[in-house]
């Protein structure tokens, strides 16, 4: 990062830094995945699981998990949802974009060290869990066993298909699950809803953290599973994806109790996150 971009983000918080659209991938028929170009550098580089306000002038922003980076680039996968998702799965490569952040706790990545990892992703819930996924891979030496769970609706909704079917294979001491909730005649992979999928392959929980995330009703029904299978609230964290508006603590549109979701979280422990009101 350049010494005037740091200047500026120190001094305007809520002023995005505008990047360009280098390339856009369609993952899915309703998710998109944008590399946005800034010439001097990225503006900053997150921790694993933090997010950032992306912005379209004259539609809006919304907070989305940063689901990658490079020198230059940011990256992020947005679902087709509303009013900016929509309109930005309606640009073209080379428009200008806003982003501002990182914002938000992180994964505990101090906590998982030395630890087995399971990741369970449903839908663009992978997103933020790639985030994890990646630091694990680049800092192998200091995870155990990685072992990657991951559901979507169809074939054709499954998203970053390269990792799930290549790259995420080549890591050594990681397994790699997928199921559909229902196939159609070219897939030969598994059927079946992910709360009976971790069920099957019963993940050990000794010495293990699980990162889960993805729609509320698919954490809802594979938190009991987890807990089934002997995992303790401690060894559960997830995201939380509550409406934010300005993503650093001073509009209160994120709270849960005292608890401000931007600042706090998005990341959570089951722990923290069952003596929280349940406002989430
Ligand atoms: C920490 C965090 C990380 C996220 N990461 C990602 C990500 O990586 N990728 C991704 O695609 N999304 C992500 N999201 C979700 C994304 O921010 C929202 O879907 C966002 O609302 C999209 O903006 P939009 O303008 O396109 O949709 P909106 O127009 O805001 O609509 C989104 C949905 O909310 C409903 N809605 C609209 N207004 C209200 C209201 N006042 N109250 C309740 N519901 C309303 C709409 O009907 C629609 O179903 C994340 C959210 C958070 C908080
Ligand atoms: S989004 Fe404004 S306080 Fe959290």
């Amino acid at each position: 990062m350049s010494n005037s971009v740091a200047k500026q983000l120190e001094e305007h918080p809520l002023v995005p830094m505008v990047g360009e659209v280098s390339k856009i991938v369609d993952e899915t028929p309703d998710v998109k995945t944008f590399h946005i170009y800034y010439e001097q550098g990225k503006p900053f580089t997150p921790m694993p699981g933090q997010v950032a306000m992306l912005s379209l002038l004259s539609v809006g922003e919304a907070m989305f998990s940063v689901r990658g980076v490079d020198e230059n680039h940011l990256e992020f996968s947005l679902k087709k949802t509303g009013i900016l998702t929509d309109a930005l799965h309606e640009i073209e490569e080379g428009q200008k974009v806003g982003v501002r952040g990182p914002y938000g706790n992180g994964f505990p990545i101090d906590f998982c060290k030395g630890k087995d990892m399971l990741f369970i992703g449903m839908g663009i819930g992978l997103a933020p869990v790639r985030t994890m996924i990646y630091h694990c891979i680049n800092n192998r030496e200091d995870y155990g066993k990685m072992q990657i769970i991951y559901g979507a609706r169809s074939p054709q909704d499954l998203v970053f298909k390269e990792d799930l079917f290549e790259n995420w294979h080549k890591v050594p001491n990681c397994g790699v699950d997928v199921t559909v909730d229902r196939g159609d005649d070219d897939w030969d992979g598994n059927v079946g809803f992910v709360p009976p999928f971790v069920e099957g392959l019963a993940p050990n929980p000794e010495n293990t953290v699980a990162i889960i995330c993805g729609p509320p009703i698919g954490i809802k029904f594979t938190l009991p599973v987890l807990e089934k299978l002997g995992f303790t609230n401690d060894q559960i964290i997830t995201t939380l994806e509550m409406r934010m508006k300005c993503g650093i603590g001073k509009c209160g549109r994120c709270n849960i109790g005292s608890c401000y979701v931007c600042l706090d979280g998005p990341v959570f422990s089951l722990e923290q996150l069952k003596v929280m009101p349940d406002e989430y």
